[in-house]
């Protein structure tokens, strides 16, 4: 057994993605921690998930991440640990850890991952990182050092990050703090403003895998269970696609409005380009139903979007440790 280990790493709001280079495996787990009493550790990743949302008044369930960014250092801290305890390799001596990291970090973000990667068993740790957008291009296989320009989306849980790589760098980037999470918020607003009916953000999620069509075709209805708002009672009831899809669209129309913009602050030359050649999309909640087609409507031009959905990013870092000439990416 190799004595170095290396890990890719995608921590995304929702799942954290690691690639074992000595298995090849990937997986993922959620993002999520549950304490108990505020101080102790009571269950990490899917396990924090299962309680999430049926928890006793003792227990709370957090996610150290929001809108893409590490927001609490000590929680992201365990989490990692224990989810890279539970991949197949043993950490071993000096792992060579791979994060994958928001492309306008500030240096305070940056010391975060140095300190979530330097303590414990991975005191020895050897951290490296690469933009996303240049891990994403490169699961594309897009040649990144193509002078003309290239534009890349990532539609994740809690941000949509737009990026345009030309000559090897990121030539412009921002971050909508949009996500899939915003489309179950979406969804539990609508049903409840049209069926006096609460239902929690997990059944939203539901409704939203298996009800959103934006093409239109699906006609369908799922009896989900809720709360009745005007009397505070537990009953069930009937959602359907319409209902759905209408919260859906709403969050996508703020979504293609900001990528519009953003479309306009590209120098026109290179604009031309990405028209021409179609926009690259991944991220978990490009699976979206009729999503292809909606931009395609929306912003005039070709998507193509990956087969990797959310573990596209990871898949790229994998190409970045496989890959030697890719290493001059690395920050
Ligand atoms: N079939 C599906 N239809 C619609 N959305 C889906 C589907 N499958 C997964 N999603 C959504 O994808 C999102 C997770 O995607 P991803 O793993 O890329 O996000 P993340 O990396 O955790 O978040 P972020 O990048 O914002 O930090 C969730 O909001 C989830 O509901
Ligand atoms: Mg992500």
């Amino acid at each position: 057994m190799a004595l170095h280990h290396s890990f890719g790493i995608d921590i995304g709001t929702s799942t954290v993605k690691i690639y074992d280079h000595s298995s090849e495996q990937i997986q993922k787990e959620r993002n999520m921690i549950a304490i108990r009493d505020a101080e102790s550790v009571y269950a990490i990743g899917n396990d924090a998930y299962e309680l999430f949302g049926k928890t006793p008044e003792n227990i709370e369930v957090y996610t150290p991440m929001s809108n893409g960014r590490i927001s609490d250092v000590s929680m992201m801290e365990a989490v990692l640990h224990t989810l890279l305890e539970r991949t197949q390799s043993r950490i071993g001596y000096g792992p060579a850890l791979y994060f994958s990291v928001p492309t306008d970090m500030s240096e305070i973000e940056k010391r975060a991952y140095h300190t979530i990667a330097s303590r414990g068993m991975l005191r020895r740790s050897r951290i490296f990182m690469v933009e996303r957008a240049i891990a994403d291009a490169a699961a594309f296989e897009i040649p990144i050092t193509n002078p003309k320009g290239t534009m890349l989306i990532n539609f994740g849980a809690q941000s949509t990050c737009l990026s345009v790589i030309a000559d090897g760098r990121i030539l412009i980037s921002n971050v909508i703090p949009i996500g899939g999470q915003n489309l179950n918020d979406a969804i539990v607003a609508a049903v409840r403003r049209k069926n006096h009916f609460m239902i929690s953000g997990k059944t939203a999620k539901r409704l939203k895998l298996s009800l959103t069509d934006l093409s239109g075709s699906k006609l369908e209805a799922r009896k989900v269970a809720g709360i009745d708002t005007r009397n505070g009672l537990p009953r069930s009831g009937v959602v359907t696609t319409f209902t759905v899809t209408s919260a859906v669209r709403s969050e996508m129309e703020k979504i293609t409005d900001e990528i519009l913009l953003f479309l306009q602050r590209i120098p026109p030359q290179v604009r031309t380009v990405i028209l021409n050649e179609g926009i690259y999309l991944c991220g978990g909640s490009t699976k979206i139903t009729g999503l292809p087609k909606y931009l395609n409507d929306r912003l005039e031009c070709a998507v193509r979007i990956s087969g990797n959905y959310d573990l596209h990013t990871v898949c790229g870092i994998k190409k970045i440790i496989s890959d030697a000439s890719m290493k001059t990416y690395l920050l």
